[in-house]
Formats: structure tokens, C-alpha cells, sequence
């Protein structure tokens, strides 16, 4: 029997709760289990799609697929799936727009879309329009008290949100938010999942904000003409953070911001470049040596560049100062 499945038997998008189909990816095992009877040796389909599901997503990306497990099967109670499938756990975002094919469309592609396939993200993205009943699919209106622009309504966002019941929090994009950084997109990877909502025009009904809203959240401080672009930032920023996306090899905790510095410079081939040579400790093969090479390198660029992370990291260390005084050796 051919073991491989193909990935929309897996991972058909999903109709909202309430709408009938399979469960969301977390409880899917359990689900199988208890309605088709996992725990029969013979059902042979189900359990090579189960050990395909925990294949996807505790191989390291770019590995092969591994042959399944041979029978007899060593999962035999119900109790052990559980376990088995910790790692199973998505991260669900969803996203409120007006524009869905603008953010799924960069969602699909890259990372974030790999990480899709592989289950790990599970993506939602919703029109803001999908619940108007007017021909025009209205959700702007112009603002009490006058003045240019036009002001996305409140209903159209309560209607839809109330009938997905996305997960929690919500956050409404805006430059009035919370700034996002690095530890904020950790914190999310780390979590079951959120929702962004994008406004439009001149900004969203305030009730949205004081009502429906857990949050608001920005990307920066200026302006952009909607939600989208920085719905997308937050995906991609949290997206790639989340475990297994990156594959083993880039953990992410060695990046800009990781320890509250930027990061080294990197080189690649070749190693002259246009009178622009890649440093030597870089090709001594000496490990320890490019470790604290790149160590006394981020140190540098960061008090170069950003004294506000130094600062906020409490000044530098003595250790900090003994490196940056070996730069000059390390360098040559
Ligand atoms: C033209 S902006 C509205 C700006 C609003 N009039 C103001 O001055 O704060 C339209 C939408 O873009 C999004 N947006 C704009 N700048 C943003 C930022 N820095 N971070 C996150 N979202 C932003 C928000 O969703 C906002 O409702």
C-alpha cells in the first residue's frame, strides 16, 4: 500500500466551527480515534494517515519523508496519542480584511505557505465584506463630525468576528498600537494563536477598538494606507518563530534581537569579492575563535548602530568591554 498522502487530504481548508467537517489539526488524532476506532490494528488507512501527520511535522524541513512505523502499530490506547502528538499543536491566525486575496495570496507563497503544508501554521484569512447584504458590499461610512475620509463601520467587523470566534487575542492594526518587536512575535509563536484586523480609509468605528478588540497593535511609527501590509509583517515575523518552521538549523536564537543585540555580519563565497575580502578568522576553521568573532561583532554594531538596545540590556558588561577590546586581533 502507497503510504504517501497527498497534502489536501490533509489539509483541505477547514469549514468555521459550527459548519460541519473535520476538527482542527490539534484534535484531529483524537477525533480519529474516537470515530473511526484507531485503536483496531486493522484499520491500516487511518493509522498510516496519522503517522503521516506526525511526519510532517516533527521532520526537519528539506528531510524526506520517513517510512511509517511498521505494524503492529505502537500507539494502543488513546491515552498515548496525546503525547505522541505534542508537537501537533497549531498555531492558528487568522486575519480580518477587506482585501483576503491580498494577505493569503503572500501567505501562500515562501515560508509561511510551507509552514501551511506542513501543518504547523494553520491560516484563516476572512473578508470583511463576506456578511454585507447590500449590492454594493458597503462597510464605510463618513464620519460623525465631519472631515475627509471615510471610516470602516462597526457592524460588518462584529458580524463577522462573532460568527468565526477567532482566537484570542485580537489585536486591530493601527499605528496607535503597541509597537511589535521580537519578543512580542515570540511570545505569539509560543502561544495557540491570535487574530489581527486590518483597518481601511481613514481608520476603524472606535467601538471596534473599545468593544471587540483585546489590543491594539502597530508595526511603526508612520502611516500606511491599511492593515494588510502589516498583518503580513506580524505573520511573517511570527510565523517563521514558530517551532519547526525554521528546520533545526536556524533556531532563531541567534538573530538580531535574539539577546538584545543585532547580529554578526555573514559572508559567503567567494572569498575576494570586487577588493572586498571575507575576514580571515572566518576561514581559520578555528570555531571557538568565529564564535567570539562574531560575538564581539554584534557587540560592536550594536553600540554602533543601536546604543538604545545596549542600554536597555543595562550597559555593557565587563565581559562585553574585554571583547570588544580583542575586535582589532579577532579581525586580523
Ligand atoms: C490610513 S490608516 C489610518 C490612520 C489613522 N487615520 C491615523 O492617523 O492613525 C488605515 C489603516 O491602516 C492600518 N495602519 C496604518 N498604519 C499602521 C501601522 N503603523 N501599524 C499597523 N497598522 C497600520 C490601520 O489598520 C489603519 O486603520
Amino acid at each position: 500500500m502507497s503510504w504517501s498522502i497527498p497534502p489536501t487530504a490533509c489539509w483541505a481548508p477547514r469549514p468555521e466551527p459550527g459548519r460541519g467537517g473535520s476538527p482542527p489539526l490539534t484534535t484531529f488524532p483524537l477525533w480519529i480515534w474516537s470515530t473511526i476506532g484507531l485503536g483496531h490494528q486493522e484499520n491500516e488507512p487511518v493509522r498510516l494517515l496519522l503517522a503521516d501527520l506526525v511526519d510532517r511535522r516533527t521532520r526537519p524541513q528539506g528531510e524526506r519523508a520517513r517510512p511509517p512505523p511498521h505494524p503492529p502499530w505502537s500507539w494502543t490506547s488513546p491515552a498515548e496519542i496525546p503525547e505522541a502528538c505534542a508537537t501537533l499543536a497549531d498555531v492558528r491566525i487568522d486575519v480580518f480584511t477587506i482585501f483576503p486575496g491580498l494577505v493569503g495570496g503572500f501567505a501562500g507563497q515562501a515560508l509561511l505557505g510551507r509552514a501551511q503544508e506542513r501543518g504547523l501554521l494553520d491560516l484563516r484569512v476572512h473578508d470583511l465584506r463576506s456578511e454585507t447584504t447590500d449590492v454594493h458590499r458597503t462597510v464605510d461610512d463618513s464620519p460623525f463630525g465631519g472631515g475627509a475620509g471615510m471610516v470602516l463601520m462597526a457592524e460588518p467587523v462584529y458580524t463577522v468576528v462573532e460568527q468565526v470566534r477567532p482566537p484570542r487575542p485580537l489585536f486591530l492594526l493601527g499605528p496607535a498600537g503597541r509597537r511589535l518587536d521580537q519578543a512580542l512575535a515570540r511570545e505569539l509563536a509560543a502561544g495557540p494563536g491570535f487574530s489581527l484586523l486590518c483597518g481601511r480609509y481613514e481608520g476603524v468605528d472606535a467601538r471596534v477598538a473599545d468593544g471587540l478588540c483585546d489590543d491594539e497593535l502597530s508595526i511603526g511609527d508612520y502611516v500606511l494606507g491599511g492593515g494588510e501590509v502589516a498583518a503580513l509583517v506580524v505573520l511573517e515575523s511570527v510565523g517563521r518563530l514558530v517551532p519547526g518552521v525554521m528546520g533545526n538549523a536556524e533556531s532563531g536564537d541567534d538573530e538580531s534581537f535574539g539577546e538584545g543585540l543585532l547580529e554578526h555580519p555573514h559572508y559567503t563565497r567567494p572569498a575576494e569579492f570586487r577588493d572586498m575580502s571575507v575576514p580571515a578568522v572566518l576561514r581559520s576553521g578555528d570555531h571557538a575563535r568565529i564564535a567570539r568573532w562574531r560575538r564581539a561583532q554584534a557587540l560592536a554594531r550594536t553600540v554602533e548602530r543601536r546604543p538604545d538596545l545596549i542600554e536597555a540590556r543595562g550597559g555593557l558588561s565587563d565581559d562585553d568591554r574585554t571583547l570588544l577590546a580583542e575586535l582589532d586581533e579577532l579581525d586580523g
